[in-house]
């Protein structure tokens, strides 16, 4: 191996470690309210159970590979909302294993809060003591600069990497998503907002919100070939 060779192969090497340490932890954030709790035992908790495990199971079913759905749990002030939005390239057996992770480590993150949304790399799940179907919900969003260090190895095969990370190659993936119970209408502001919140002085970045997503980076973070088309 020639000198350059093996410092090409050193540079891709750690890119690769750093990838397969940042998998372990597929959540990129959460929010608990800070406003409402439930105590342990209580109605809310059993109903909150319940609809947990109904999401998590429901995703198992391939009527749900549309990658989202919505849920209730019990009725009147104990009533439980919640829902679930995979990433529009997700398998429905990949979703499904996301939702399931997310329902147990949303428990764990925040314990005791009425409301919680959970953002993992690869869907999000959220629940509430209101309403939250075709409720456009654009408070508390996260912003996420670009790690710079995460290209799928594929490309490696196409590029050369530091081309690939340091924007010689032009080609930018972006992917945008709302919950599809939003109005066209709703989407577009979601979208909007989340677009204008982008790092432009990164090489990368997301942005999540309740209602919707908006991320770009220098390398395909999504499988173009299974993408969804949204319906027009
Ligand atoms: C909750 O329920 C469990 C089992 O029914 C019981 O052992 C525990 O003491 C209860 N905790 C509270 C705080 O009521
Ligand atoms: C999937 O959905 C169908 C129709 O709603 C239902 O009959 C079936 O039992 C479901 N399967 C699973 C595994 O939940
Ligand atoms: C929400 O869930 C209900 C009950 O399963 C279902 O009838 C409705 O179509 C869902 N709404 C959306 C927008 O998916
Ligand atoms: C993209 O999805 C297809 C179909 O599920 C799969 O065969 C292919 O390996 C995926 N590609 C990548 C890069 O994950």
């Amino acid at each position: 191996m020639s000198c350059r060779a093996s410092i090409i192969f050193l540079f891709l090497f750690s890119f690769l470690t750093s990838f397969s340490a940042s998998a372990q932890d597929p959540v990129l954030n959460h929010v608990c309210s800070d406003r409402t709790t439930y105590s342990r035992n209580s109605t809310y908790s059993n109903n909150l159970q319940t609809l947990l495990s109904s999401l998590s199971l429901s995703s198992a079913n391939t009527s749900y590979s549309t990658g989202f759905q919505n849920a209730t749990a019990g009725q009147n002030t104990d009533m439980v909302y919640g829902l679930f939005l995979c990433r529009g390239d997700l398998s429905p057996e990949s979703c499904l294993t996301c939702v399931a992770f997310s329902a147990n480590e949303i428990l764990i993150r925040c314990p005791i809060e009425t409301q919680a949304v959970l953002y993992s790399d690869e869907c999000m799940l959220r629940y509430s003591d209101k309403t939250i179907l075709s409720t456009l919900t654009t408070d508390r969003g996260v912003m996420i600069p670009s790690t710079r260090n995460v290209p799928p190895n594929y490309n490696y095969r196409k590029f050369d990497a530091r081309k690939v990370i340091w924007t010689t190659q032009q080609t930018l993936y972006g992917l945008v998503q709302c919950t599809p119970d939003l109005t066209k209408q709703d989407c577009l502001r979601c979208l909007q907002l989340s677009i204008n919140q982008l790092p432009t002085d990164k090489i990368g970045g997301r942005v999540l919100y309740p209602s919707c997503s908006s991320r770009y980076e220098v390398y395909a973070f999504y499988n173009e070939t299974t993408i969804r088309r949204p319906s027009p």
